[in-house]
């Protein structure tokens, strides 16, 4: 069925649930960093599903993947094995380095289940009394929309009037290493759970040492150090896992969005023996998890982002973007900041000229991104990017801010 952009939106809006806002575009073809509505008009994508498609929009070899097992089998559930599920995970565990993985879809999902291995490796291993075991978090995170993930939220939009909440929780400051430490002493604490750059929060990077002060503190402590690497893992950063900037391996990892390239969701936790068979057969699961045409697509997903070194790419075309974005010299701009191509413009919070109003200039000039928090704008592209598809993008940003500046009604 082909609709027009109109038609599209008016159909969502009558009768979908309006718990979305989006950008008023409609995307009805996708390749690489390009997006295309029913029209024919053409987007850069700088948002990139939210950092799920870092190997660009319908990568040859992930759909290759996904179309060669759609058409031998696609789901058998954990009732039974499956041919693509064993060798699945023999990749990714060597890829990343930990004795197991559990598979999960979403996510969240693999948030919630971190959170439950952190818990019964807490009471299992560590020996926490009975429904003692405590997971710390941070103001600002950002895991998921479920009831647990809410419950460790600061976010009012997200929490508020879905109570009651899941009981033993502590949230703490973010890239606060005395408040840490603090938090870590407490004896029943099991799990600290974070992101290593903050995406949701408005790309949020934490001072240099951080992340080893984490690890550091959760191994003194004897807390499992959970890194909730779901946005920021996967070349995303500039590096395989954002953790790698400061060789740090956490004890438990969190994966989703471009495990699958944005093709489907397929989400994983990896962690070593310890931590991973405190968990046994039935006691925890997913329908999906694990399907043959997730693992077929994960693992295509996991080479491309290895053959194309898109790690390297993120980094090398991070740096370039970033410092090109620091030289545009608008009053609107109060800082330009992130990680490989994680990053954000954020707009000085009481200007004349709202984040939203310049994203729908972007849009005007080519280029599809989404505003955080009121006044943040990510610039997530996929990590195939080449620099004349930087610039073509720094053009529409330059012009941007150009006419924000000078003419705001014009954008
Ligand atoms: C850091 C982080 N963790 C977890 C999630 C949840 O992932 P999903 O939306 O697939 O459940 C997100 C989604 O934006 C995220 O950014």
């Amino acid at each position: 069925m082909k609709i027009s952009s109109t038609e599209a939106i008016a159909l969502e809006k009558k009768f979908g649930a309006t718990n979305y806002a989006p950008l008023e575009v409609v995307i009805a073809q996708a390749e690489g960093v390009y997006v295309e509505d029913p029209e024919g008009i053409k987007y850069m994508d700088f948002l990139s599903a939210y950092s799920a498609v870092n190997q660009g929009h319908r990568h040859p070899k992930i759909i290759d993947a996904l179309v060669q097992q759609a058409q031998r089998v696609t789901l058998t559930s954990r009732a039974f094995y499956n041919d693509q599920l064993g060798p699945y995970e023999q990749y990714i565990t060597s890829f990343f380095g930990y004795d197991r993985v559990l598979p999960m879809n979403t996510g969240v999902e693999a948030g919630e289940t971190a959170v439950k291995l952190a818990r019964r490796w807490g009471y299992r291993v560590k020996g926490i009394p009975e429904n003692k075991a405590r997971i710390v978090f941070v103001e600002g995170n950002f895991w998921g929309r479920t009831t647990s993930a809410i419950s460790s939220s600061t976010d009012p939009s997200s929490f508020q009037d879905f109570g009651p909440f899941m009981p033993g929780f502590d949230i703490i400051a973010y890239d606060d290493i005395p408040a840490l430490e603090k938090a870590l002493a407490a004896p029943d604490v099991a799990g600290f759970m974070f992101e290593p750059i903050q995406g949701e929060a408005g790309v949020v990077v934490p001072q240099e040492g951080y992340l080893n002060a984490v690890r550091e503190i959760c191994t003194k402590h004897r807390v499992l150090m959970m890194a909730d690497e779901v946005q920021t893992g996967l070349g995303r950063t500039g590096k395989r896992l954002a953790c790698d900037h400061e060789e740090v391996r956490p004890d438990i990892l969190i994966l989703g969005k471009a495990l699958s390239g944005g093709v489907l969701p397929v989400s994983a936790v990896l962690a070593d023996d310890e931590i991973m068979l405190t968990i046994g057969p039935g006691e925890h699961g997913s329908t999906f998890g694990g399907n043959p045409l997730g693992c077929a697509v994960a693992m295509a997903s996991l080479q491309v982002l290895k053959e194309e070194k898109l790690a390297e790419n993120a980094e090398e075309m991070g740096n370039y973007l970033r410092s090109e974005l620091r030289k545009i010299d608008s009053p609107l701009i109060q800082i330009i900041r992130g990680k490989g191509l994680l990053n954000a413009i954020v707009i000085e919070e009481n200007a004349q000229v709202t984040a939203a109003q310049i994203c729908y200039g972007f849009k005007h000039r080519g280029l599809l991104a989404k505003p955080t928090h009121g006044h943040i704008i990510r610039l997530a592209p996929p990590l195939v990017i080449n620099k004349a598809q930087i610039n073509q993008a720094l053009d529409a940003i330059r012009d941007t801010f150009r006419v924000a500046d000078t003419d705001p009604k014009a954008l």
